[in-house]
Parts: structure tokens; C-alpha cells; sequence
């Protein structure tokens, strides 16, 4: 992917990318029902939590996730295209009505979640409004909001109040390109469009610089 982003200020570079349509393909259409996905949701409870909101730091908390982003998910997993061996088994027998019903359900429920180190929150949130210029590194707020509420339709997920050690694990799998294998040109599923922003951003991260972001974001609401 192109560097454009070292050539422009975070604000402007924001404005273009929410205008870019990322991947229009998996999950487009999630038409489900929360009453639906409510009813599919119990095998998910076990580790994602009742209210959405995961008791391990590992599992993610899918409470208040955009649903277009949690049905783009699901179909990766499923497609073994996102590489985990428990959420590929979990997702395998899934339909895409059961996907869209299951994101609808868990977008609607309100994440709650820890607090930030309060000896991380400076360099976290440097990082994250500002990014880093001469690193050439975007201000993360520019995709994920100044709340890490992220952006639905352009399929940028929400951060806010997830736990710092899967944000942590997650950047450190983008950075070793580990968190998606290559699925053959003419797979139906891809890799999701917006994963090579995030292999290219995390690569530029410190170890410090992802303990400090995972932290920071676990704080936001
Ligand atoms: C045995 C525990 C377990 C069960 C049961 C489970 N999950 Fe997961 N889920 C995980 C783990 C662990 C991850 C993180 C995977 C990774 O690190 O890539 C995850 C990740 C996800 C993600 C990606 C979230 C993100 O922020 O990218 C979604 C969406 C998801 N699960 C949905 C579901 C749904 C829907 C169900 C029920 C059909 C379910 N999961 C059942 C453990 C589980
Ligand atoms: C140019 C837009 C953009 C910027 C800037 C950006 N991200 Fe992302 N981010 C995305 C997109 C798109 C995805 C979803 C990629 C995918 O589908 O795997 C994502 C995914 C993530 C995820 C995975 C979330 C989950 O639930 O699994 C984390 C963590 C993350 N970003 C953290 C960051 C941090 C920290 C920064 C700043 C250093 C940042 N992002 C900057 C667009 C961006």
C-alpha cells in the first residue's frame, strides 16, 4: 500500500478515508434481527459474555461492535481467511441470516469495560489523537473517532472499552501480518479491504506504543 498518508496533515487524511468505500463485499447487507440474534447468542455467551461484554481480556468484547464489522468478521472466521482455530470452529456452521442477526444483537448491547493504566494514558493518547509525523504514523482517532466508536459503514471498528490485552494481541498480529492468511485470488471471501491500513500502521508501533494505545482504548467510552 501507498504511504500516502506521510504527506498529509491527520485531519485532512481523515476526511479522505471516510470518504473511501473500503470493502462493499462480506456483510454489506446485514439485515438480522436483535431478537433473532438474541436467540442464536448462547453459545457465544460462553465466552463473549451475556451482555456482550467478555470476562477473559483475550476474548474480545463484542458489545456496542458495529454490526457490518462483526458480520464481515464472522464470514472471514468462517472462510478460515481470519486465522483463529476457536472462532473458525465457531463460526464454520453459521449462516449468513445467523451472522447478520448475531451482529445485530451484540451492536445493540452497551460495552462497559476497564480503565486505561493511568501511567500509560499520556503516550496512549498522544499517539492516538496525533499520531506520530515524522514516523509517518495517522492519528488513530482519524478512523476509530476521538471515542473509539469507530465508523460502521466504512466498517472501522469500535475500540472503546475493549480489553487492552486482545487490542494489544491484535496490533501485534497485524504487525506480523498473522491475523488473516491469503486466501486464493478467486476465494469469495477476501481479506477484508481495510486490514492492509492496519498491517502497514501497526508495523510502525513499538511494543510500548501498543501497550500504551491497548490501554488508552480500554478507557474510552
Ligand atoms: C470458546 C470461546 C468463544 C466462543 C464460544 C465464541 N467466541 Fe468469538 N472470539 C473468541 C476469541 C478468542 C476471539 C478472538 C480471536 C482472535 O484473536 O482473532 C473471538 C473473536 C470474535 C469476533 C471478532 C471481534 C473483533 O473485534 O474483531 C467476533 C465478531 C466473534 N468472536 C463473534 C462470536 C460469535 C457471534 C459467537 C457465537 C456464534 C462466538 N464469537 C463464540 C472466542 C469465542
Ligand atoms: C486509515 C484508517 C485507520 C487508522 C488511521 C487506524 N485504523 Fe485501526 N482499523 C482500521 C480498519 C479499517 C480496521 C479493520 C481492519 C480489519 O478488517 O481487519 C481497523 C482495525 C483495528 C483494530 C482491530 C479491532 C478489533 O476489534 O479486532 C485495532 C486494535 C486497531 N484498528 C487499532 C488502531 C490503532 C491503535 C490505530 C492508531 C495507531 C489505528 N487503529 C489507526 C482503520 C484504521
Amino acid at each position: 500500500m501507498k504511504k500516502w498518508f506521510a504527506f498529509v496533515p491527520a485531519a485532512v487524511t481523515a476526511t479522505v478515508l471516510l470518504s473511501l468505500p473500503l470493502c462493499a463485499t462480506a456483510g454489506a447487507g446485514v439485515t438480522g434481527t436483535a431478537e433473532a440474534g438474541a436467540a442464536k447468542s448462547a453459545v457465544c455467551a460462553a465466552c463473549h459474555g451475556a451482555t456482550g461484554n467478555s470476562v477473559n481480556p483475550e476474548w474480545p468484547n463484542l458489545a456496542g461492535q458495529h454490526r457490518q464489522y462483526i458480520a464481515l468478521q464472522l464470514a472471514a472466521f468462517k472462510a478460515a481467511v481470519r486465522l483463529n482455530p476457536v472462532m473458525m470452529g465457531q463460526a464454520a456452521a453459521l449462516s449468513e441470516q445467523d451472522m447478520a442477526d448475531l451482529a445485530v444483537h451484540f451492536s445493540k448491547l452497551t460495552p462497559n469495560g476497564q480503565e486505561a493504566d493511568p501511567t500509560l494514558v499520556a503516550r496512549g493518547q498522544q499517539l492516538y489523537r496525533a499520531g506520530d509525523t515524522p514516523r509517518a504514523l495517522p492519528a488513530c482517532m482519524g478512523c476509530h473517532g476521538p471515542e473509539g466508536r469507530g465508523n460502521g459503514p466504512a466498517r472501522y471498528p469500535a475500540l472503546r472499552a475493549q480489553h487492552s490485552v486482545y487490542v494489544y494481541n491484535q496490533l501485534k498480529a497485524y504487525a506480523g501480518g498473522t491475523r488473516y492468511g491469503a486466501p486464493a485470488a478467486e476465494a469469495a471471501v477476501q481479506v477484508p479491504a481495510g486490514a492492509a491500513i492496519m498491517n502497514e500502521i501497526a508495523a510502525k508501533l513499538s511494543d510500548e506504543d501498543m501497550q500504551a494505545l491497548a490501554s488508552y482504548v480500554q478507557g474510552l467510552r
